[in-house]
């Protein structure tokens, strides 16, 4: 795993989007897998500064996010969807067909089914994965054991108090979500992990500290990938040397 320190989180979200952008220099039709949260934040800004300076061209990409609360759909100002038509579709040329995401209105079955068979058809080229306190990716959250394929989740109680940020109560938090499994990450070819302050040092401390491999935290899988690039600030390395 290859560890990139930037100076801070714009410089790190750049580096990050220069990243994707390679990628889809390369590929015109590359598969990114997508994160939400505020650590992908900016790199989508970043992309949607780059489309409108002609300098990269999502007419032909083919996206799938990460994960989706099991409730509300795409309409919902918390659901992923949303989140994601506000800072990167509504910015870019995407086709909307070429946009996958799990409605969390659904019939979660079929949204599984359709997930996995879209994964099964090619490998995500690059993904960018945030990460939870508790070490999660994607909504795997810590337990006794991986789950490879796309599932349905019950959100770990330190998710739902990270994530109440976003809802007026904590009551109005979804508890479920739909998430793509362990199988879908790690196959992919690329696969970028943002971590910016001080909050997340202890996973990423926990992750850089030994060569195990544990369900009981959910990143250390990337550990198993050929290609990871850890990116983080400052304000997150200093923790983690001083601690
Ligand atoms: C959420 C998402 C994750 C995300 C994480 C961190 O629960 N399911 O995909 O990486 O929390 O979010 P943030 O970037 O807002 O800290």
């Amino acid at each position: 795993m290859k560890l990139i320190i930037a100076e801070n989180y714009n410089e790190g979200s750049r580096k990050i989007a220069d990243l994707f952008e390679a990628v889809i220099a390369e590929k015109k039709d590359a598969f990114l897998g997508l994160a939400t949260g505020s650590t992908p934040e900016g790199m989508y800004k970043c992309l949607a500064e780059d489309f409108n300076a002609g300098k990269v061209d999502f007419s032909e990409v083919h996206t799938i996010n990460l994960d989706e609360y099991l409730g509300p759909d795409r309409s919902h100002p918390q659901s992923f969807g949303y989140f994601m038509d506000k800072h990167l579709f509504s910015k870019v040329n995407i086709k909307q067909e070429n946009i996958m995401l799990v409605d969390g209105a659904g019939k979660a079955e079929d949204e599984i089914k359709k997930y996995d068979s879209r994964l099964g058809e090619e490998p995500i080229d690059i993904l960018i994965l945030g990460i939870g306190e508790n070490g999660h990716i994607g909504f795997n959250e810590p337990a006794d054991f991986f789950v490879a394929g796309t599932h349905i989740t019950e959100l770990a109680e330190e998710t739902i108090q990270a994530n109440s940020r976003f809802f007026e109560n904590i009551e109005d938090v979804p508890q479920k979500a739909v998430t793509m499994g362990m199988a879908g990450i790690t196959n992919a070819k690329k696969i970028v992990l943002a971590a910016f302050g001080k909050k997340k040092a202890g996973a990423i401390k926990k992750l850089l500290s030994d060569d195990k491999v544990s369900p009981k935290l959910p990143c250390s899988i990337l550990k198993l990938c050929r290609d990871v690039t850890i990116v983080v600030d400052k304000e997150l390395y200093r923790c983690i040397e001083n601690e």
